[in-house]
C-alpha cells in the first residue's frame, strides 16, 4: 500500500538521504567510516592502510580490508552504484555521487601498492563564515571585511594549496552575494553549495573514452557570458579560462570569484600569467600584467599549517602597477605567536595597519558594513568624521 504523504513526512529522512549517498549500504570495512558525518574525507591506500579526514586532520583508520580482492569488490559495488564499471578496460573511475560526494577510484597495475579509493564526502551542512572564524581560519573584522568587498562587487581570487580550504572559502564569499542577484557557478566537480535562489551550475566534462564530448572550464566561461549573469563564481582557475574570466571581470561582469593554485599573493599573479599563456592567445606580458591589474583587486591567501589548520594568511589589495610591476599591499596578515598546550599554532590573522584601497569604494557605494569593520576604518568622508581633526 502506498504510503500517506502525512507517513511520508513523519520518515526517517535519513534513509531517503541513503538511496542518494553511500552512507546506509555495506562496503565492507569503510562502512561506519562513510556513516559518520564528522569524517569528511575517506581515503584507501591498498587493502591494509585507510585514511581519514575529521575536523581537518588526517588520520589513519584502524580498519583493513581482508585482501586485494574485497578492496576491489567493494570498488566495483560503489562504481555499480552509479552507473560505472572497474575493470581492466577502465582502470580509473571518476564520479559524483547523486548526494554529491565525489568518488575516485584506481586499480592495478595503475596502482602500483593496490587499489586505491578516494572518497570525499559531501558536507549536508557546509562551514558558515561563522564556523570559520570559531576555527580561527580568519577573524570576524576579516570577515567583515571580506564580506564587504563581495558585495561591493570586487572580483577575488582565493589562493592556496591543494586541500587548504580554498573551496570551502569560496563557498562563504559566495554566501555573501546578495539574493536578488544572478550567479553562475563553473566547476570541474560541483562542489560549491550556494545558498541564493537564483543561480545555474555548470559542471565541466571530460572526454568520451574515444576522445570526443570534452567541455572544458574554458567552454562554460565564454557560455556563461550570454547567461546574463551578475556574477561568475569559478571553483577553479587551472588552465586557459584564466584569459577569459580576466576578460569577462574587466568588461562589466565584476564580483566575480574564484580560486587559484599558490602559495603566496605574490606567486598568484605569477601562476595567473602562465595560465592566460595557456589560452594559446598570443599576448605580450606587458598586456597580460595590464589585464590582471585592472580585473583583480583582492587576493586571499589560503594555507594548511604545519599543525594541519586551515589559516586565511593574507589578505591582500592588488593596487595598481609600476612599470610592468603589479603592486601589492597586504591588509591584513596571520601572525603566529606559539604553540598551545596541544601542539596547535596560535596566533591570528590581524590588521597590518593599512587601510585597504577597498574601503573608499565599499563607503562609497553605501554597503552596509559591521561596526567592527567601521571602527577598524572609519568612514573618512562621513560628517561626523572626526578623529584627528582639532577644533
Ligand atoms: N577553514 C577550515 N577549517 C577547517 N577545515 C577546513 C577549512 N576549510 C576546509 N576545511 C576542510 O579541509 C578539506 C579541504 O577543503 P577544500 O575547501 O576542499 O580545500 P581545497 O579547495 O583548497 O582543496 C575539507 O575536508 C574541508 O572540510
Ligand atoms: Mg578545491
Amino acid at each position: 500500500m502506498a504510503a500517506t504523504l502525512a507517513e511520508l513526512q513523519s520518515m526517517d529522512l535519513s534513509l531517503v538521504e541513503d538511496a542518494r549517498s553511500l552512507a546506509g549500504h555495506d562496503y565492507g570495512p569503510i562502512t561506519p567510516l562513510l556513516n559518520d558525518d564528522s569524517i569528511s574525507e575517506v581515503m584507501v591506500n591498498g587493502p591494509s592502510q585507510v585514511y581519514i579526514e575529521r575536523n581537518g586532520q588526517l588520520i589513519q583508520a584502524e580498519v583493513a580490508f581482508a585482501g586485494e580482492e574485497e578492496l576491489v569488490r567493494v570498488i566495483r559495488e560503489i562504481a555499480a552504484f552509479v552507473g560505472r564499471r572497474v575493470d581492466d578496460d577502465s582502470p580509473m573511475v571518476d564520479a559524483r555521487l547523486p548526494d554529491g560526494s565525489r568518488v575516485n577510484a584506481i586499480i592495478p597495475p595503475l596502482a602500483l601498492d593496490g587499489a586505491s579509493l578516494t572518497i570525499r564526502k559531501f558536507s549536508r551542512d557546509p562551514y558558515t563564515v561563522a564556523d570559520l572564524v570559531s576555527f580561527g581560519t580568519l577573524t570576524a573584522e576579516a570577515a567583515a571585511f571580506l564580506e564587504a568587498c563581495v558585495r561591493a562587487r570586487f572580483n577575488v581570487l582565493v589562493s592556496g594549496g591543494t586541500g587548504s580550504g580554498k573551496t570551502t572559502t569560496l563557498n562563504v564569499l559566495s554566501s555573501f552575494i546578495p539574493d536578488n542577484e544572478r550567479v553562475v557557478t563553473i566547476e570541474d566537480a560541483a562542489e560549491l553549495q550556494l545558498r541564493q535562489p537564483h543561480k545555474v551550475r555548470l559542471e565541466s566534462r571530460p572526454a568520451r573514452i574515444d576522445g570526443t564530448g570534452r567541455i572544458t572550464i574554458r567552454d562554460l566561461v565564454v557560455n556563461s557570458l550570454r547567461m546574463r549573469p551578475d556574477r561568475i563564481v569559478i571553483g577553479e582557475c587551472r588552465s586557459g579560462e584564466a584569459l577569459d574570466m580576466l576578460q569577462a571581470m574587466n568588461t562589466g561582469h565584476d564580483g566575480s570569484l574564484t580560486t587559484i593554485h599558490a602559495n603566496s599573493p605574490r606567486d598568484t599573479l605569477a601562476r595567473l600569467e602562465t595560465l592566460v599563456l595557456m589560452s594559446g592567445v598570443d599576448l605580450p606580458q606587458r598586456a597580460i600584467r595590464e589585464q590582471i591589474a585592472s580585473a583583480i583587486q583582492l587576493i586571499v591567501q589560503q594555507s594548511r599549517l604545519r599543525d594541519g589548520s586551515r589559516r586565511i594568511t593574507n589578505v591582500t589589495e592588488i593596487v595598481g602597477r609600476e612599470g610592468d610591476t603589479i603592486t601589492l599591499q597586504d591588509v591584513f596578515l596571520f601572525e603566529e605567536t606559539g604553540l598551545d598546550g596541544n601542539g596547535r599554532i596560535t596566533g591570528k590573522l590581524n590588521p597590518t595597519g593599512i587601510r585597504p584601497n577597498a574601503m573608499a569604494r565599499i563607503y562609497s557605494k553605501r554597503i552596509p558594513i559591521a561596526p567592527a569593520l567601521s571602527a577598524l576604518y572609519p568612514d573618512r568622508k562621513a560628517p561626523d568624521f572626526t578623529v584627528g581633526v582639532r577644533r
